[in-house]
């Protein structure tokens, strides 16, 4: 039974994004923001974490198959999917709750680590930070240097004008869920937003002399929440610095760090060499020597040590292998599998294909679900016809074969080692390793007729 799980706020619509996805949904470096707020979590409360899904909650679920989801049908404010999730977290057994907007994308596991830390003891604790403009953040308003209560900025009169209180709520709380079972039916929504507000708990617990706390985390941006497209694109921006920044720091050799989108989720190996701009996201791996040029965008795949992706090349769930060339202008779909030393050359797609060791495919070829064989050369021009309307069928060609140029291999089909294909065939039955096969019109010379 664990003593402390974690709930993360994401039922909200986001009505600032001015989208049709749930503001979580959003993505920063193809990552969802989601993503982010959990992977902060993850080393501290392992699978006890719970979403409150809300407002589209399907599409949520969708992203995210594998989380745990509280559901907030009706979304009437942050107090109100603590309510929601009460029975369920009282149900898991745990005494204190980590409660963490959803919207938070820059926290991280170290943040956490520490707030956790602060927070200890405290019936009731919360990250503040100080902000020049405290916006449309929470005030932490404060008597004798005590926390009475937490006003939200639509609720703040003169005299005791939020705009001049710098100190806010980031979000963040460490609950005692016993104390939260006992004030959440006090929360009312007498308020300008007419929405239970999670953050009325604070006054309530400070009213009753319970112990709370600001965990005060200085001016750190980490904890900025992301309500608009700009706040979205800032934080967004923030975080690809903070991650060409570590690169550096790391022994990744990246030329031109301000142009770099790298998910901070991808791997990049020191002595791995990134040219900008350029975009590797998902997760992706970059082995040490391995060097991609400008202008390539990578997702999920891995580029082992030594390969060199050429300009303009995109790779969606490929392998390059030790050595090998891809690009420029090379298109490596999902089970693209270049070997040590293969070379892909432009205008070349491959999907659901191995190509072997040293084997060439150097210009406008399709190669789709076929395997080809170590040494093999295909020629310019060469398109495996895979699909014949309603099936995929796979090709075979072997260990150094030679595919003359401009020649469709009708699957089902196999090419034997070391065979040759003459220029302009079309294959539509095996050719024996070892054989020359030719399938195309005969040609003819004839007079030319006189005009
Ligand atoms: C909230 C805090 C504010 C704090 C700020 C920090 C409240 C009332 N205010 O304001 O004090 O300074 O965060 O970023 O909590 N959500 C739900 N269900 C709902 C409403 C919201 O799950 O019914 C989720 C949202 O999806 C979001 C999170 O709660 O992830 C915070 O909601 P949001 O509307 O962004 O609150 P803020 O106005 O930013
Ligand atoms: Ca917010």
């Amino acid at each position: 039974m664990p003593d402390k799980a974690a709930l993360v706020l994401a039922a909200g619509k986001g009505t600032r994004m001015h989208s049709d996805r749930p503001k979580v949904l959003q993505t920063l470096l193809g990552e969802y923001m989601l993503a982010y707020v959990l992977a902060a979590l993850r080393p501290h409360f392992g699978d006890d974490v719970w979403v409150v899904a809300g407002h589209q909650a399907q599409m949520l679920q969708a992203a995210f198959p594998d989380r745990r989801f509280v559901m907030q049908a009706e979304q009437l404010g942050t107090g109100h999917a603590l309510m929601q999730a009460m029975p369920t977290l009282a149900g898991a057994g745990c005494r204190h709750i980590l409660l963490v907007n959803g919207d938070a994308p820059l926290l991280d596991e170290h943040l956490v680590r520490i707030f956790l830390e602060k927070a200890e003891g405290a019936d009731i604790a919360f990250a503040s930070i100080v902000l020049d403009s405290p916006g449309a953040y929470g005030r932490v308003l404060r008597e004798g240097g005590q926390v009475r209560a937490v006003v939200e900025a639509k609720d703040c009169d003169a005299p005791a004008n939020g705009a001049q209180i710098h100190e806010v709520n980031a979000g963040m709380y460490l609950l005692d869920l016993a104390l939260v079972a006992e004030l959440l039916p006090c929360l009312t929504c007498a308020n300008r937003s007419g929405e239970y507000y999670v953050t009325d708990l604070i006054a309530l617990a400070a009213t009753k002399g319970h112990s709370v706390r600001a965990v005060e985390c200085g001016k750190d941006e980490s904890f900025l929440g992301v309500n608009s497209p700009l706040e979205l694109a800032r934080m967004e921006e923030l975080l690809r610095a903070r991650v060409a920044e570590r690169l550096l720091q790391s022994g990744v050799l990246l030329h031109a760090p301000d142009m770099a989108r790298v998910s901070p989720f991808a791997r990049i190996e020191p002595g791995a060499e990134l040219t900008g701009p350029c975009e590797i996201a998902g997760r992706s791996e970059v082995r040490r020597g391995a060097r991609v040029a400008s202008h390539c965008v990578v997702l999920d795949s891995v580029i082992e040590e030594g390969a060199e992706l050429r300009q303009f090349s995109h790779l969606e769930g490929a392998r390059v292998g030790v050595g090998a060339t891809v690009g420029p202008f090379a298109r490596l779909r999902s089970g693209a599998v270049i070997a040590a030393n293969a070379h892909v050359g432009n205008f070349v797609e491959v999907k659901n294909a191995r190509l072997g060791e040293g084997a060439k495919a150097n210009h406008l070829t399709y190669l789709g679900d076929a395997d080809v064989g170590a040494g093999a050369n295909i020629g310019a021009g060469t398109i495996t016809c895979n699909y014949d309307g309603s099936h995929k069928y796979k090709t075979i060609i072997g260990e150094k074969a030679f595919i003359g140029s401009n020649t469709a291999l009708v699957a089902p089909v196999s090419v034997g080692a070391g065979a040759l294909v003459g220029a302009g065939s079309v294959i539509t039955k095996d050719v024996p390793e070892g054989d020359m096969s030719i399938a195309r019109g005969k040609q003819k010379n004839l007079p030319r007729k006189k005009v």
